[in-house]
């Protein structure tokens, strides 16, 4: 077996020391050395975007990342939304719009609307739906999704 290498990485504000295996990726390094159960695994190939979580403020696909290349980075997950147990706006807006049916997807969407939220641009709808075509969902059709990221990008539907 190769032998761990250990990591100092920020994650939802916290700093952790962690021994991980050389090519652990991302996604398992959440969920089975934080137990950040959030970050959800699909393909595991880069395709399906239900992993996807902020590094450095960018939203990347945690399953094509290997865990020993976080060191000395941030991570935000979808764990990092929610305020003592209140939803933030983009969660609200998600269940008000219809914005998830299984929910596997939702972290994915959640994190890819955030960086979006975060980048300043002012986006129309048919730009959200280009944006966040890195994720699929396999319930909703997508316009829950488009409305929910709309109304909290430009306050109002597009
Ligand atoms: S699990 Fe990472 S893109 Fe599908
Ligand atoms: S809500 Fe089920 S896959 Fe998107």
């Amino acid at each position: 077996m190769d032998e761990a290498i250990e990591i100092t990485v920020t994650v939802n504000g916290t700093v952790h020391r962690e021994q991980v295996a050389p090519r652990m990726h991302v996604a398992d390094f959440l969920r089975q050395h934080l137990g950040m159960t959030g970050t959800h695994v699909g393909c595991e190939q880069g395709v399906c975007g239900m992993c996807t979580v902020l590094l450095d403020g960018e939203a990347v696909k945690s399953c094509l990342m290997l865990a020993p290349q976080l060191d000395g980075h941030e991570v935000r997950t979808v764990e990092s939304l929610a305020v003592d147990g209140e939803l933030a706006p983009l969660q609200q807006a998600f269940k008000d719009a219809g914005g998830l049916q299984c929910g596997f997807c939702t972290p994915g969407f959640l994190m890819t609307a955030t960086a979006l939220g975060e980048s300043g641009r002012t986006l129309d709808r048919a730009q959200i739906r280009d944006e966040i075509s890195g994720v699929i969902c396999r319930c909703t059709g997508y316009e829950g999704i488009v409305t929910a990221v709309d109304r909290v990008l430009n306050g109002e539907e597009s």
